[in-house]
């Protein structure tokens, strides 16, 4: 792995640099964009991941530190923007530092889009019923910390205002806009609105990157071609880390079913690296399914596996493949690595 600009990441301008090459962003998705992921999307060419949202108040005053699971990179780990969400503009600038003290951020970016209850009235979404409160927050999150700083919206709460919501985040320094398709009421129902994506990319002079609905080649193609700066993918990245190769113009082959297994066990073999077997293996039972979502008939096995080993045969039986133990795509998983670590 190529660790060489570690250290040109901890400057402004990593957006900037980034951007100058074809590819696509892993989407920030709370209870899937975790270091495994990451990785396997870091490896098929994403221009950058973002973590799971993270709770600047439990960074700051919460018994979180450096060890914190959905923060740490894995060792190597770069190009990983942090994802913050909170209200408060002191909580945010230190929780800004600490994201980049103890996690190597390459840039934080504001949570303005989730629309989850618990997160009401703290941030998230409701940010865009009072924009001028986001505009503070990212102004003091750029002061405390020399990487750039972005914000990640919907098009608005329940109404689309996000033209003059992502040029009041601009004027407040912002380096990048994230937009997701709807508004926050609409949650994940209906399609994403990707006129409305381009409209804010029309309006301001910051990239913007356009979120929503991507879940293969053709829509990731079109969607490219609508005037925004980068596409960023999410659920349809589940299951398929390939989405990204193509974004970056590597290949446009699908994979057949004997890739699949292969990436499939990878995907197991680093979750049980980074969280432990049991629970590693628990949490893939979301994600082993999607390898093969074209197979809706072997799901009911797939949910099943509680060992490494159970995964190995029951991938070979399903497939009709060999998945060798010394084969590089099994190679060592990531350490749940400490920042410093990760900068070896
Ligand atoms: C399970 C799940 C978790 C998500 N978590 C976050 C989050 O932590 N922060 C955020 O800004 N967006 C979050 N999102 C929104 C995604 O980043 C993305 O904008 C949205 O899913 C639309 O893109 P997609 O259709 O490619 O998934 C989440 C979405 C899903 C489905």
């Amino acid at each position: 792995m190529d660790i060489s600009c570690y250290p040109t990441q901890m400057t402004p301008g990593f957006y900037a640099s980034r951007l100058s090459r074809p590819g696509a962003v892993l989407a920030p998705m709370a209870g899937y964009s975790d270091a495994p992921m990451r990785l396997l999307a870091a490896e098929q060419g994403a221009l950058w991941t973002v973590s799971e949202m993270i709770s600047a108040r439990g960074l700051v005053l919460g018994n979180e530190g450096p060890d914190l699971s959905i923060g740490r990179p894995y060792a190597g780990e770069e190009h990983r923007v942090v994802q913050l969400y909170g209200a408060e503009p002191d909580i945010l600038a230190e929780g800004s530092r600490r994201a980049l003290d103890w996690f190597g951020a390459a840039a934080i970016d504001l949570n303005m889009g989730c629309p989850v209850p618990k997160i009401k009235g703290k941030g998230g979404a409701c940010l865009l019923l009072t924009p001028e409160v986001a505009y503070a927050l990212l102004s003091a999150m750029k002061e405390a910390v020399p990487v750039d700083v972005s914000a990640k919206i919907r098009l608005g709460y329940d109404r689309v205002r996000a033209v003059e919501v992502a040029q009041g985040l601009e004027a407040a320094g912002a380096a990048l806009i994230t937009v997701h398709g709807r508004t926050s009421v609409q949650r994940y129902t209906g399609q994403a609105d990707w006129e409305a994506i381009a409209q804010v990319a029309q309006a301001v002079k910051i990239p913007v990157v356009g979120s929503g609905d991507i879940t293969d080649l053709p829509t990731l193609q079109l969607r490219q071609r609508s005037g925004v700066d980068a596409v960023m993918v999410g659920r349809g990245a589940v299951g398929n880390p390939w989405l990204f190769a193509h974004a970056a113009g590597r290949t446009h082959t699908e994979p057949d079913d004997a890739l699949r297994a292969q990436a499939a066990m990878r995907h197991a073999t680093l979750n049980a690296g980074w969280y432990g077997e049991r629970r590693g293996l628990l949490q893939m039972r979301k994600v082993l399914p999607r390898y093969f979502a074209h197979r809706p008939e072997w799901r009911e096995r797939l949910v099943q596996y509680g060992a490494l080993d159970e995964v190995r045969r029951g991938l070979e039986q399903l497939t009709g493949t060999t998945l060798d133990p010394d084969q590089e795509y099994l190679a060592a998983p990531p350490a749940p690595g400490t920042y410093s670590e990760s900068r070896l």
